[in-house]
């Protein structure tokens, strides 16, 4: 009677990246769609102001390339912190294309290669000209000195992590720095004989070429990473390079980020029709309103209601982004359709493959109707994107498959427009606040987008998300009212398999356990369980037994990850 055969059997076809579509243990969008809280802000926000723009100048750019490191992004982000606009580009840019694009200084990134190898990977050789300002960290700066007829060797010690490196030179990248640094370290050879021409700069006990520098061809290179946080003089030593070096006057914002995405994307699109999946997430809604600004009513959003959210979050998602935003949208109720695809499901990574291939169906059956569609735009942050291995750079390496990109598969018509590729979360949520999105939206935790169904461990079945539902609605309401929310990453509730024996009244109970997960991190990487106040857990728990039908006991979670995830499934 099924007219969904087994999902798994189904061959979905490529990603638009060249893996099997659904590969990845988690599921594509929608990314974030915990979306009640900023939503009940927006109901009286005023919409965004619609902001004409002419094509603005392109800004005064450093540019990163790209040699395989995975803090290459992290560089530009640092620049970008500078008020300085930076992006990432493939090792291998031509001077000719640099010079194209405006570019005042160029980042060498560091990378896994020895120049040594067959396959190292290498720059334009016009690069060390002088015609623009170089910096080599690590990688780069053995690249530029093996490049330039120095040389470089396998180090006697290889140097990782913390290091302390005596700064020789008080000009240039070190002006105004103290002479002894504690630096980060990343690398296994060294350089022992530098280029003609460029003296040493730098030192630590295993290299006297810690730094060097040829001011007179505007090269420079640093063996230490300043991009880290472990390196704290590294702000410094990249300022010094971009502002007084390359000369670049720092008056970069977010602002500018809008205005020049805003016109890209315009452009780029012309008279073409777009869609996007909006999940109600800060970074679906961020990328949904740049496109909505340059395009208006060529953008079609489409959100897939598949059953799985929040209490109330899909009401106000329409109220928002309708009727307040004045975005076209199409809501799709996919609830019954999900339900039974997962009846009888248990196993965690299946449901996360059910979830991720229905919810393709449906976007494509309703992409479907919508004629034709040029474009596809999706909130897709860097972080997701290294994790993806889906940078368009060559050189990154891949760290896992992840959840909110890679899944879509190659045969839908459309380009993809990723206005947030090259962002990391904070810099979304202050281009989020610069178009005027209510700041409840985008300071709000993140929501898997598997949703509820990967809270509750065993089967999902409409009673039990109805039990998940209330009982998260008195979790995130408690920790709102204690004004924790912010402070914390996430803070959810899990409905467990266990049932447990109470007694209620003057009767014995045999019912649900609920746990309740609060974790502070940063990035979502690693995590520690948030310290709740005794008082705050108590009220949650009354709560939650004596609003909540069926659950009779509540316990709290004290696992960090490692070795524990975020989430239970
Ligand atoms: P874990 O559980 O791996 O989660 O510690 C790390 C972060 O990722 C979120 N998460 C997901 N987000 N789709 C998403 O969009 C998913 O399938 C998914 N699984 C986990 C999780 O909420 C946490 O913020």
């Amino acid at each position: 009677m099924s007219d969904t055969p087994d999902p798994t059997s189904i061959d979905r076809g490529r990603t638009v990246h060249g893996e099997a579509a659904n590969a990845g243990h988690r599921v594509l969008a929608p990314d974030d769609a915990e979306v009640e809280a900023y939503l009940e802000q927006a109901l009286h926000a005023p919409p965004p102001q619609r902001v004409e723009t002419e094509a603005p100048e392109q800004p005064d750019t450093v540019v990163v390339l790209d040699f395989g490191s995975q803090f290459a992004q992290l560089i530009a982000r640092r620049v970008r912190e500078l008020s300085v606009y930076s992006e990432l580009l493939p090792h291998d840019t031509s001077m000719a294309e640099l010079e194209r694009r405006n570019v005042k200084a160029v980042i060498l990134s560091g990378g896994p290669s020895s120049v040594y190898d067959t396959d190292a990977p290498r720059a334009d050789p016009a690069l060390w000209s002088g015609r623009i300002p170089v910096l080599g960290i690590c990688y780069g700066l053995q690249l530029m000195a093996h490049e330039l007829g120095g040389e470089v060797m396998p180090s006697q010690k290889r140097e990782y992590g913390p290091a302390t490196v005596s700064l020789t030179d008080a000009d240039g990248l070190f002006a105004g720095i103290e002479r002894e640094q504690p630096v980060w370290m990343s690398h296994g050879d060294s350089i022992v004989r530098p280029p003609t021409g460029f003296r040493s700069t730098a030192q630590t006990d295993s290299t006297p070429f810690a730094g060097l520098a040829d001011p007179g061809r505007n090269l420079y290179g640093i063996q230490f990473h300043p991009e880290v946080v472990h390196t704290p003089i590294g702000r410094d030593v990249l300022r010094n390079f971009v502002v007084e070096i390359a000369g670049i006057r720092p008056t970069w914002t977010a602002g500018n980020l809008v205005e020049t995405t805003v016109a890209e994307i315009r452009e780029r699109v012309g008279n073409g029709h777009v869609i996007c999946a909006l999940s109600g997430g800060v970074d679906s809604a961020v990328a949904a309103t740049l496109v909505h600004r340059a395009i208006g009513d060529q953008l079609t959003c489409i959100y897939v209601d598949h059953g799985l959210m929040r209490k109330r979050e899909s009401a106000l998602l329409r109220v928002t982004f309708e009727r307040d935003l004045g975005m076209r949208l199409v809501m799709v109720d996919a609830r019954d359709r999900f339900l039974r695809r997962l009846a009888g499901v248990e196993d965690p990574e299946e449901k996360r493959r059910i979830i991720g291939d229905e919810f393709i169906r449906v976007f494509e059956e309703e992409a479907a109707k919508i004629g034709q569609i040029d474009f596809l735009t999706q909130g897709t942050l860097y972080p997701d994107v290294i994790e993806s291995k889906t940078s368009e750079t060559k050189t990154s390496q891949k760290i896992k498959t992840h959840h909110n990109v890679g899944g879509l598969p190659s045969d839908l018509r459309f380009q993809l427009i990723e206005p947030l590729r090259s962002l990391f979360k904070d810099e979304v949520r202050r281009v989020g606040a610069e178009l005027g999105l209510p700041e409840a939206m985008v300071l709000r935790q993140p929501f898997p987008g598997p949703g509820l169904a990967i809270r509750i461990i065993g089967e999902v079945t409409a009673e039990r998300l109805d039990t998940l539902r209330e009982a998260d609605w008195i979790v995130i309401d408690e920790i709102k009212g204690a004004g924790l929310y912010r402070s914390l990453w996430q803070s959810f509730a899990i409905l467990t398999p266990v049932r447990s024996v109470g007694v209620m009244g003057d009767g014995r109970t045999y019912a649900n356990v609920v746990a309740i997960r609060a974790v502070t991190s940063d990035d979502g990487m690693t995590a520690d369980w948030a310290r709740l106040p005794y008082e705050v857990l108590a009220k949650i728990s009354s709560r939650i037994v004596n609003e909540v039908p069926g659950v009779n006991r509540v316990v709290y979670d004290i696992s960090s990850k490692p070795p524990a995830t975020i989430e239970w499934e």
